[in-house]
């Protein structure tokens, strides 16, 4: 069985992050997406709630997990019987950052393999930085977050 984990801080949830794991969904057996416990990054979400937000806009999905970790995300596979590490790729700003991450992860563990999915071109811009931004902004951040949690967001933001 070919499980591949998605990490990330997703905070919160875009249309770019669920495409992919939409896309993934159809490329391994199983996606567990594993939402990472930030300890110096100061998140508009909490954990739980980024992982319930997630889990709202998925819940269609059938062979999806979604969970919260802490620590190494190479622990995290090993613990999770996962071989697969899956990233989004966006623009050349992303390729290095996540290069230099598949170089650390494969020096921590060389049989595990990073994955990367090309975005689809329609979410190009989108990351969760420059949604929290328009919002911030009053902007509209429709079409760039599942439609689901725009009102989760718009409320956290105007507290
Ligand atoms: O959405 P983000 O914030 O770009 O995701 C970054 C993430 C969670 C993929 C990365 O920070 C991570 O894997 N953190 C866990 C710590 C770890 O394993 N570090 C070693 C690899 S550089």
């Amino acid at each position: 069985m070919k499980v591949a984990v998605y990490p990330g801080s997703f905070d919160p949830i875009t249309n770019g992050h669920l495409d992919i794991i939409k896309r993934g969904a159809k490329v391994f057996d199983k996606i567990i997406v594993a939402v990472l416990v930030n300890i110096d990054k100061k998140c508009l979400f909490e954990i739980n709630e980024r992982v319930e937000l997630i889990k709202k806009v998925t819940s269609n999905i059938d062979n999806i997990e979604v969970v919260s970790f802490s620590g190494l995300l190479m622990n995290f596979l090993k613990e999770n019987n996962a071989n697969v590490i899956l990233k989004g790729l966006r623009t050349t700003y992303d390729f290095e950052y996540e290069l230099q991450m598949a170089f650390m992860n494969n020096e921590l563990d060389s049989s595990i393999e990073t994955i990367c999915m090309m975005t689809s071109q329609k979410n190009l811009h989108i990351s969760s930085s420059a949604v929290k931004q328009v919002a911030r902004f009053g902007g509209n951040i429709e079409g760039l977050v599942p439609k689901e949690i725009v009102s989760d967001i718009m409320t956290r933001i105007n507290i």
